[in-house]
């Protein structure tokens, strides 16, 4: 078992290069599916999901070359199979955009239902709506798996009951090729929202509003291949925005659109933080106690629930009290008892956490609970007094790419360990 071992009470000083967008990647490398043509996508994130989502493509067949640590490009019109094989789909929740995919490029789809970070249930069911609005058989489900066939699939208005990601993306993959119009009604904002239909126009898309709550979606005949930059990733750049503030530091995170960072920037703001804003870069300092506030996550452009887990360890180190009120996911603080091994004071019930601010947190062995929980662990280790040991790392590193080096960079006392290599952690 792996594991970070933290020697909290370092300031994290200096830049930080934010890599390109999880979020993003893990629609636009299924996306490719659709390309009649070779495609070069650049600025991708070196993490596990990206493994994943690779390593299906060329289980289905496409030719995928690894250019560089950050380039790969796919071509798929070696595809064979419409069926992804069950122990890749459940090592990420986006296996399911192979859904949206497969069944816009050749009209069927057999896709295992997908694994991924819990946060109590994770339907899918607006999805499955818009694949059968657009025409298309949903089978009942068999044997774990999501069937889904169309002969044509015919252009449609999809009005979703909640705001979701997952199902925008998936529709949008469906309908790209499909046979006249399709219009998304309540689409998510999300930035990788955009990123993806900027990347489905470079192929030849026709995709107007994405950004919006109405997207349009004119079917074209064919996608061809394209040349593509990942957006910057919001999340990673919040994170680390999030650990300077921890700890009293001073950090510039680089390549970022500051834009996409704005609820995350005013938040920090309002806990004290200083902010200044560049074109592409934001330093963030901060010093002294922090002040209290209240956040209420909500999709783009509201406070990200990615994010949450981040800022509750600032609420726990903040002077007063706190309240986290999570609008998105039924179940996401499972990791606040693990903050509290590191003498953090939150009650939750329900969907609302209230965090009495202490002025300090202490070292203790903790879990990461999933892949954001993970980075406010490590967070809170940067912060605390002590040594902390962080074990399911592996969650941690299917978002963040070489989070370790990043952070000793920043001056961060931070190694990885495995269980075979106890000396390292006296190195700390
Ligand atoms: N929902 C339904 N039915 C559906 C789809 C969603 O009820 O068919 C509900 C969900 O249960 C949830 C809400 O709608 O309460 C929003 O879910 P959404 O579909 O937007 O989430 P997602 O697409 O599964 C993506 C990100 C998550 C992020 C959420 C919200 C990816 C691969 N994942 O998930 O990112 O939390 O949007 O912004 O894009 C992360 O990066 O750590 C992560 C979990």
């Amino acid at each position: 078992m792996d594991k970070y071992v933290i020697r909290g009470g370092h300031p994290l000083t200096g830049t930080v290069d934010i890599s390109g967008a999880k979020n993003a990647v893990v629609a636009i490398l299924p996306a490719t599916v659709l390309a009649n043509g070779v495609c070069r996508i650049e600025n991708i994130p070196n993490i596990a999901d990206v493994a994943t989502a690779l390593e299906i493509l060329a289980s289905l067949g496409a030719m995928v070359r690894r250019i560089d640590r950050h380039t790969v490009e796919i071509d798929s019109r070696t595809i064979v199979t419409q069926t992804v094989p069950h122990d890749l789909a459940k090592k990420m929740r986006a296996s399911y955009y192979f859904i949206g995919a497969l069944l816009g490029r050749f009209g069927k789809a057999s896709v295992p239902m997908p694994g991924g970070c819990y946060f109590g249930v994770r339907p899918i069911d607006q999805h499955l709506k818009g694949f059968s609005c657009l025409g298309a058989k949903v089978m009942p489900m068999k044997n774990g798996m999501i069937d889904a066939q169309a002969d044509q699939l015919q252009g449609s208005s999809v009005y979703l009951d909640m705001v979701s990601v997952g199902a925008t993306v998936n529709i949008m993959l469906a309908a790209v090729c499909a046979e006249g119009t399709t219009v998304i009604e309540n689409a998510a904002k999300e930035p990788h929202i955009v990123d993806l239909a900027n990347f489905l126009n470079s192929m030849g898309a026709d995709i107007r509003g994405a950004g919006t709550d109405v997207i349009k979606i004119y079917g074209v005949e064919r996608l061809y291949g394209t040349t593509y930059s990942i957006i910057p990733d919001q999340i990673e750049a919040g994170t680390y925005m999030a650990a300077a503030v921890a700890t009293g530091g001073d950090v510039t995170v680089c390549n970022v659109i500051p834009k996409h960072l704005e609820s995350i920037t005013a938040k920090l703001q309002e806990m004290g933080a200083e902010i200044e804003e560049f074109d592409e870069e934001i330093r963030v300092s901060a010093s002294g106690r922090l002040s209290h506030c209240n956040v209420k996550t909500m999709p783009h452009p509201g406070f990200p629930t990615d994010m949450q887990p981040q800022i509750a360890v600032l609420l726990s180190l903040a002077e007063g009290t706190s309240i986290i009120n999570e609008g998105v996911w039924e179940n996401r603080f499972r990791y606040v008892d693990e903050l509290r091994r590191m003498g953090a004071d939150i009650q939750v019930d329900g969907k609302l956490a209230v965090v009495q601010g202490i002025p300090q947190l202490t070292a203790a062995p903790v879990k990461a609970m999933d892949l954001r929980a993970g980075a406010a662990m490590v967070i809170a280790a940067l912060a605390a007094k002590g040594v902390t040991e962080i074990e399911e790392i592996q969650y941690i590193e299917r978002g963040y790419e070489d989070i370790v080096e990043k952070l000793q960079k920043l001056g961060a006392v931070i190694e990885r360990v495995t269980e075979d290599d106890p000396g390292l952690q006296q190195a700390l």
